[in-house]
């Protein structure tokens, strides 16, 4: 069983990658946290709590950073139209954040558990989890391992080399990656294998009717934004690929190596750059996705999405 923290922005995928950890019956979601990224910290913090009401789920949801650390904010309304998940309409949730900051109950969650029993899975900038380890260093050795979808080692997607989430809050992700926590970076190389294609999309509505409207709803709108923006004729799924490995690491081929974010270049802030010229060395604490086994993946996140019901 994993025990899992969820950092989040929902977010198309966002969505399908929460869906994935409600539903697998090896994962424990402790707890969700919001963070600004693909829209503003309101909309994604509404977004999460409409979802997990969606399913009937009981997780606890925490709003963290509403901008990054340094930069100034661009949410990404040209991938997940204005709310953030444009293209379905959930019900407002009834439901309401918990009262403490994000990073404080990462903390919290962290420190109060047994050493090694919290799985950290980020699929936003990393500004909620760079400002718990800067508030407590200790998480960084107590916490199980992070897995984070973020990156790319080969090429991005916002600007030639960096990839959105880590473009988004470089600094956050200097933070996180300079510290050393067993961390494994499941960036584009992976999750442009991860597309969407009219047959998945079928399927997956398939194995869950109660959900097929709202999937329909996220996965068509998810995948004109990719045509216009990206040239993309299906949308690559970024996020359920981090969840996918953390069930199962077996479905990402990956590979150690050091990984350094830059913050300063004109041209190349919010790169990931992933040294592969020779083997890692002994104390390397992170790793690397290059890519995915694709039929593995779609076939765990249609088991997790049949466990949902909707309206329940
Ligand atoms: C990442 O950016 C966001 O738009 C997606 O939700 C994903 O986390 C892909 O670059
Ligand atoms: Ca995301």
């Amino acid at each position: 069983m994993k025990h899992v923290i969820l950092d989040c922005d929902p977010g198309h995928d966002d969505a399908l990658a929460l869906f994935m950890a409600m539903g697998d019956p090896d994962i424990d979601l402790m707890e969700v946290t919001t963070v600004g990224g693909n829209q503003s910290l309101e909309k994604v913090t509404k977004n999460a709590l409409s979802l997990i009401e969606l399913v009937g789920g009981k997780v606890p949801v925490y709003s963290g950073a509403p901008t990054p650390l340094v930069k100034a904010p661009k949410w990404a309304g040209y991938i997940h139209g204005e709310s953030g998940l444009d293209g379905v309409k959930l019900a407002p949730p009834k439901s309401e954040v918990a009262g403490t900051h994000a990073a404080s109950q990462i903390v919290k969650t962290v420190m109060d558990s047994p050493d090694q029993y919290v799985t950290l899975i980020t699929t936003a900038p990393l500004t909620n989890i760079a400002l718990a380890a800067l508030m407590e260093p200790k998480i960084c050795s107590r916490v199980k391992e992070i897995v984070m979808m973020l990156g790319a080692v080969h090429t991005g997607n916002v600007t030639p080399v960096a990839e959105f989430n880590a473009y988004t809050d470089p600094e956050a992700a200097k933070v996180v990656f300079e510290r050393k926590w067993p961390i494994t970076m499941i960036g584009l190389d992976v999750t442009h294998q991860a597309i969407c294609t009219k047959g998945v999309q079928k399927k997956l509505a398939e194995a869950n009717p109660s959900l097929k409207e709202v999937l329909d709803g996220l996965i068509n709108f998810f995948r004109e934004s990719y045509k216009d923006e990206e040239c993309f004729p299906d949308p690559p799924t970024h996020d359920p690929c981090a969840v996918a490995y953390a069930l199962d690491p077996s479905v990402v081929k990956t590979v150690k190596c050091p990984v350094s974010v830059e913050t300063k270049g004109d041209l190349t802030c919010g790169m990931t750059v992933a040294d592969l010229r020779a083997l890692a060395p002994k104390d390397c604490n992170t790793q690397v996705g290059l890519s995915l086994d694709v039929e593995k993946f779609w076939s765990m996140v249609e088991k997790d999405i049949a466990n949902l019901r909707a309206g329940k």
